[in-house]
């Protein structure tokens, strides 16, 4: 199974988690009120761009993640999911990664606003075409390391295909907010590439 796709707790549920910082809350309350105002169908690329903009807060608060919401897993990048949205319509999710742990190249079916927590994450971009048999190549366009504070967005399909690690030798934690349900198929949101 590649690294990225690791199922949420089975515990995951709809609603905040227990022991979610109220803050998760009015982050998640503007995420429903941004998403009311389009088309579910046909989100612009100004949604993502806007998430990312409210994951500030979240990102700022110094006690945002209790203990068991920042554990890791010796086996690979653990997730925690903070907050599913009961109409699915988005979930947020909470990453930990313990240095040397990171992601297989892949691309997502959905949109995505992501924020560093903790730590110096890398996040390496790609250029991905589709061959006539179908197979995919990529090629690196650029590798960043990334700082408490900063966030990224990704459209759903071939556009945005990258890959996150953490070659620091201190935890990673990341937020991530995409716009489908991971309740029922924590998969869902990788798109497979198949290299
Ligand atoms: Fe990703």
């Amino acid at each position: 199974m590649p690294s990225d796709t690791r199922p949420c707790p089975a515990d995951a549920a709809y609603g905040a988690h227990a022991k979610a910082h109220p803050a998760v809350a009015t982050f998640c309350d503007s995420v429903s009120e941004i998403l009311r105002t389009v088309d579910a169908d046909q989100i612009p690329d100004e949604v993502p761009n806007r998430v990312a903009e409210a994951l500030g807060p979240l990102l700022a608060t110094p006690d945002l993640l209790c203990d068991e919401l920042r554990q890791p897993s010796s086996e690979t990048y653990c997730k925690h999911v903070l907050y599913a949205c009961p109409d699915k319509h988005f979930t947020l999710l909470a990453l930990v990664w313990l240095p040397g742990q990171g992601t297989v190249i892949h691309g997502h079916t959905a949109w995505g606003a992501v924020g560093v927590y903790a730590g110096t994450p890398n996040v390496a971009c790609y250029d991905c075409v589709e061959n006539d048999d179908g197979r995919h190549v990529v090629t690196q366009t650029k590798d960043i390391l990334c700082a408490p504070g900063d966030t990224a967005t990704v459209r759903p399909g071939l556009c945005d295909v990258h890959r996150i690690y953490n070659a620091s030798d201190a935890p990673v934690v990341t937020l991530h907010a995409y716009g489908l349900d991971l309740i029922e198929d924590p998969d869902a949101i990788n798109l497979d590439l198949n290299l």
